[in-house]
């Protein structure tokens, strides 16, 4: 009922959703990944469905349930998340890239497990970089609107900002990682062409489904002005 009665500031309009982390694999049991438990674009696709959304939203290997009324693409590895972004997001008005997407993986796959017997030394690997799916999409003829992601250690609006322009995308959410990784709780910063905004105001630490419907808020005034 609180759901029907609520306005739709995202009725008619398709958002597709990257989110979690990839995973790069070395041998068919082993690989390289990282932290993000893909909770922030989950959040993101549940508010973006309440807002009146149709929502697709491409999931690295996580442990989280799918949003009611969400459409879920499961992949595992960057390039995976590539493929599966490029000919969806043509399709799509917006796209908000939440994805910790591995920015390298092993060169060369072993077909078989790597064994340790008769090894003098320890392996190593040699990395290959991954494809940019944010700048891809960006720098499609008729792009979505997209909204990048940025986690950084230090020096926020800087690394944003720079990343705002890198990925030539009109808005860039910024937030303090890694502590950040895996916690409900999480704080924000907007930056755009015109400046900086904090969400919530106060910059202070709020749980993510609250952070993400005034993220969706804010991309609705975005595209409707
Ligand atoms: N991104 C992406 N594909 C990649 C790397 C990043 O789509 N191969 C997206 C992320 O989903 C995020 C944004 O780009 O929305 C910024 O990701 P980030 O890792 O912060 O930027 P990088 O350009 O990889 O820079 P660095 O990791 O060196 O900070
Ligand atoms: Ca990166």
């Amino acid at each position: 009922l609180i759901a029907a009665l609520s306005p739709k500031p995202l009725a008619g309009v398709s958002m597709l959703i990257t989110a979690g982390p990839t995973f790069e694999a070395i041998d068919p049991v082993r690989g390289i990944t990282n932290l993000s438990s893909g909770k922030m674009g989950f959040a993101i696709a549940r508010a973006a469905r309440e807002a009146g959304a149709a929502v697709t939203l491409i999931a690295g290997p996580v442990h989280l349930p799918t949003p009611r009324g969400v459409a879920r693409i499961d992949v595992r590895s960057a390039q995976q998340m590539h493929d599966a972004v490029m000919p969806a997001a043509a399709q799509h008005d917006v796209f908000v890239a939440t994805a910790a997407v591995a920015d390298w993986r092993p060169a060369n796959l072993s077909a078989h497990k790597i064994k340790k017997a008769g090894k003098k030394v320890a392996p190593s690997f040699e990395l290959t970089e991954n494809a940019d799916i944010l700048a891809a999409v960006a720098a499609l003829p008729e792009p979505p609107y997209c909204v990048g992601f940025a986690a950084e250690s230090e020096k926020l609006a800087q690394h944003a900002r720079e990343k705002l322009l890198r990925k030539k995308v009109p808005l860039i959410v910024g937030n303090l990682g890694p502590a950040t990784f895996g916690r409900d709780d999480n704080a924000l910063l907007l930056v755009d062409a015109d400046g900086e905004r904090a969400l919530p105001e106060d910059g202070r630490a709020t749980d993510k489904l609250s952070l993400a419907r005034a993220l969706v808020g804010d991309i609705a005034r975005r595209l409707a002005g």
